[in-house]
C-alpha cells in the first residue's frame, strides 16, 4: 500500500509505545538515538532512486549531491526511468521507546530540512510474526525543491563520484547503502543501487583508481566509528 499523509495523526503517533520509524537510506546503517528494536523488513508501493539532490550532507547548496527518496509506486510508472522497480523497499524499522518520542522526532526533524516530508506506511517484518506495523518514514516528495526525477545511471553514477558535502563522500553513502541492503538479506537487493555501485566502480577502474573489493568501503566503516557517527542526522 501506498503512504497516506496523516498529519493530524502525528500528534498523538507513539503515544501507545508503538512509535516505529522506518529507514531505507542512512538510516539502515546509522540508527537513531534510543531505538530498543530493530526490525529488517520491508514496504510496499515505492520505488527508492537516488532523486533527491542533498546540500547539507553529500553536497554542497553549490555542489548537491545524491541521495535516496521514495517514489509512489504509481507516480513511479508515469515516468521514464532507465532501472525496472522492486516490489519492495527493504530497510529496518526502529521502535523508540514512549519516553524518548519526543526527543527523537526533534532529532529527526532536522532530516526534513532538505526537502523530506513525514509521512506513513505500513512495514512488513521479515521474519515471523511478519504482522504488518504502521511506519513513520520520512520522503522527498516530488513538489519537494530538491527532488530531480529520472536521471541518466551514468550521469548519475558519475555525480556521485565527484559530490562530497559535510557527512563526507556521496560515494561512501552509496556504498554503505548496498552494503547494509546485502546485510538484510539476499531478498534485500536493489538493482537501482546495485546498478549505481557497478557503474561507479566501473568509471574508477577507468580512471585507474585500484580497489580490492570492501578495501576501501571498509577504511570509511572504521572513519564512522570515531567523527561521523556523531555527526548531525542525514538521508
Ligand atoms: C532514511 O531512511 O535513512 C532517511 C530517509 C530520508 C530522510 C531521513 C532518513
Amino acid at each position: 500500500m501506498a503512504t497516506e499523509n496523516h498529519a493530524p495523526g502525528l500528534a498523538t503517533f507513539g503515544q501507545n509505545d508503538d512509535f516505529w520509524l522506518f529507514g531505507y537510506g542512512s538510516l539502515i546503517w546509522k540508527p537513531p538515538p534510543h531505538f530498543d528494536k530493530r526490525v529488517p523488513g520491508y514496504i510496499e508501493g515505492y520505488v527508492r532512486r537516488f532523486w533527491q539532490a542533498s546540500e547539507d550532507h553529500r553536497g554542497t547548496p553549490e555542489a548537491p549531491g545524491r541521495v535516496v527518496t521514495l517514489i509512489d509506486r504509481a507516480h513511479w510508472e508515469t515516468l521514464t526511468d532507465h532501472h525496472e522497480p522492486t516490489e519492495r523497499v527493504w530497510g529496518a524499522a526502529y521502535h523508540i521507546p514512549r519516553e524518548k518520542v519526543a526527543e527523537v522526532r526533534e532529532y529527526l526533524d532536522i532530516r526534513e530540512i532538505n526537502g523530506y516530508s513525514i509521512q506513513f506506511t505500513p512495514f512488513i517484518p521479515s521474519s515471523a510474526p511478519s504482522t504488518p506495523i504502521q511506519t513513520l518514514v520520512y520522503i522527498g516528495l516530488p513538489s519537494n525543491p530538491q527532488f530531480l526525477g529520472p536521471q541518466d545511471p551514468d550521469e548519475l553514477a558519475a555525480h556521485i563520484l565527484k559530490s562530497r558535502g559535510p557527512s563526507g563522500e556521496n560515494r561512501e553513502y552509496l556504498f554503505q547503502l548496498e552494503e547494509a541492503l546485502r546485510g538484510l538479506g539476499e531478498g534485500a537487493r536493489d538493482e537501482h543501487v546495485r546498478d549505481l555501485v557497478e557503474r561507479c566502480r566501473g568509471i574508477e577502474a577507468k580512471e585507474g583508481r585500484k580497489e580490492v573489493e570492501g578495501d576501501v568501503v571498509g577504511e570509511r566503516l572504521k572513519k564512522v566509528g570515531s567523527t561521523e557517527e556523531q555527526e548531525e542526522v542525514e538521508k
